[in-house]
This record gives C-alpha cells, sequence and structure tokens, in this order.
C-alpha cells in the first residue's frame, strides 16, 4: 500500500505514532520517525528490526526550525517526500477550565494545533511543486464534541479538523490532499493515567464501554487508517475528519443500558 513512498511521523516515540511507523513500514514505507523524546530511538529500531527502513529526529513538532529539519531530513536521506502525518499532541492542562493558564493554553494549541500548520506549511511547497502529497493529521472525537477533553485540548483538536477542511480548499487542483483522524479512546501513553486508575479502582472493565464497540480501541487501529490515508488508495478522499472510535460519535447522548 505505501511501496517506495517516503514518509514522516511525528509523535512516533509512543501510542499512534509508533504503532503506525511499524505499520507504514509493513506496508512498505520508507520513514523519518520524529518525536521530542529519545524514544524515537527505539521505534526505528523495531521497525529496522522488522526489514523496514527508519531514520529517527528528536525535533520539537511546535517550532518552525525543527519542522523545516525533518522535512529536510526526509529529503536527504530518501530524496523525495510523498507523505506526512503530523500526530504529536499532548493532552493539555488537564486542569478545571477555571484554572487553566494562559501558558497551559499557548503549550496545547503550540504543539496540537500549530504543530500540524507547521507541518504543512513546510511540506506543502514540495508537495505542491511534485504534483503530489498527502497530509494526515491527529484531531480527536474531542475536537467533534464535549466530553472527551479538557477545553484547551479540545479547542486544540477543533483546530485541526478546520486545517484539514480549510487546508484542502487552499491546496485546490494542487494534487494534495489533506486529511484528519479523529481517534475515541486508544490505550497509549497520553491515556495510561487514566487506564492505570481504572486498574487500581478494578474498573478496567467498563473502559470503552459507551461505544457500540464496547471497548477502548488499540494504537494500530488508527495506524491502520493513518496508512490509508497516506496512500495512493485513499486518492479521493480529501477535507475530512474521519473518526476511528468504534461508533462512540455517531449517537446523541444516551442512556447507557443496565447489565
Ligand atoms: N490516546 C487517545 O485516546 C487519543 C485520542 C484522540 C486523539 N489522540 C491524539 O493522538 C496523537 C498521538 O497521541 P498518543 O495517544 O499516541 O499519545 P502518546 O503520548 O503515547 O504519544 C504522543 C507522542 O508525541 C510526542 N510529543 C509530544 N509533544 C511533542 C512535541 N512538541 N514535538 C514532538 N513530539 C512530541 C510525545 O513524546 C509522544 O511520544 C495525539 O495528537 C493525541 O492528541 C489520542
Amino acid at each position: 500500500m505505501l511501496d517506495n513512498k517516503n514518509i514522516i511521523i511525528t509523535g512516533a516515540g509512543s501510542g499512534i505514532g509508533r504503532a503506525t511507523s511499524l505499520l507504514a513500514s509493513q506496508y512498505g514505507a520508507n520513514l523519518v520517525c520524529v518525536d521530542l523524546s529519545d524514544a524515537v530511538q527505539e521505534t526505528v529500531a523495531e521497525v529496522v528490526k522488522q526489514g523496514g527502513k527508519a531514520i529517527a529526529l528528536q525535533a520539537d513538532v511546535s517550532k518552525e526550525a525543527d519542522a523545516a529539519a525533518y522535512v529536510q531530513a526526509c529529503v536527504d536521506e530518501y530524496g523525495r517526500l510523498d507523505g506526512i502525518y503530523a500526530n504529536a499532541g499532548v493532552v493539555g492542562g488537564g486542569k478545571p477550565m477555571l484554572e487553566l493558564t494562559v501558558e497551559d493554553w499557548q503549550r496545547t494549541l503550540g504543539i496540537n494545533t500549530i504543530g500540524v500548520f507547521l507541518a504543512v506549511k513546510q511540506t506543502v511547497p514540495i508537495f505542491t511543486a511534485q504534483g503530489s502529497g498527502a497530509i494526515v493529521c491527529t484531531a480527536s472525537v474531542a475536537g467533534l464534541r464535549a466530553n472527551a477533553g479538557g477545553v484547551d485540548y479540545s479547542a486544540s483538536k477543533a483546530g485541526v479538523i478546520s486545517i484539514a477542511q480549510t487546508v484542502a480548499y487552499q491546496l485546490y487542483g494542487t494534487g494534495v490532499r489533506i486529511n484528519a483522524i479523529c481517534p475515541g479512546l486508544i490505550e497509549t501513553g497520553m491515556t495510561k493515567p487514566a487506564f492505570d486508575r481504572a486498574k487500581e479502582r478494578g474498573t478496567e472493565e467498563r473502559i470503552g464501554q459507551i461505544n457500540p464497540a464496547r471497548r477502548h480501541g488499540q494504537p494500530a487501529e488508527i495506524g491502520e487508517m493513518a496508512c490509508f490515508l497516506l496512500s495512493d488508495r485513499a486518492s479521493y478522499v480529501n477535507g475530512q475528519a474521519i473518526p476511528v472510535d468504534g461508533g462512540l460519535s455517531a449517537s446523541h447522548p444516551w442512556v447507557f443500558p443496565k447489565q
């Protein structure tokens, strides 16, 4: 599906980014794996161990010079760039609304939203010049409706959805596509504290029960969608925010049935 595609994946040191790196490599892609954390080295080691090609780059997606550097690294290593999965993100201030500071907001928006914009800004000149390219971003069901995160996190993800919609039209007629994925609850580094708390309370079997799939998701279930959207098989999918959430966002509010 991704044979000979050169792809950048951010947030590749953990969770969804790591799982997507392993899958994209299995589908034939050559990778630049980007993360703030040196855990990205482990991801690259796993990709190489399974026979794939990847290089690691420690970078902060919220910094423009770092975004320029990961794009340059891909061009230097592989001679071409075909796609980017702008996936790095943080959970946000994680505080009650009225305790959130301007600094909390700036950090959340800087990584989750501006980080995605910088991925767009640094890759689009290359993509438009070659007449092709696929941009995939990780938004969240929190960007669609309430009750899936704090206000800074949710607004940052609504911003990602808006970037996908707006940029798709800014790229009118260029052959470049952009889409966002809206994951539901996925077991990753980001959600580990919630899973750990539930395990301590003995309530882990209740996690994810409010969606019709009656479970939480695994990182690779998001990775499959990311690989599809990065590939030419998704050639007519553009400007969309696609939930991958077990059906969670399909419903109006409802009463959970007594078990
Ligand atoms: N886990 C979920 O339930 C869930 C749900 C919806 C959306 N998401 C989104 O999925 C994406 C991936 O998160 P995850 O769940 O795999 O979490 P995770 O914490 O396991 O992985 C996120 C990775 O992003 C990296 N990162 C954070 N800030 C960075 C920065 N400034 N520059 C570069 N890398 C940075 C972290 O080091 C980490 O390796 C995020 O955008 C998150 O908001 C997650």
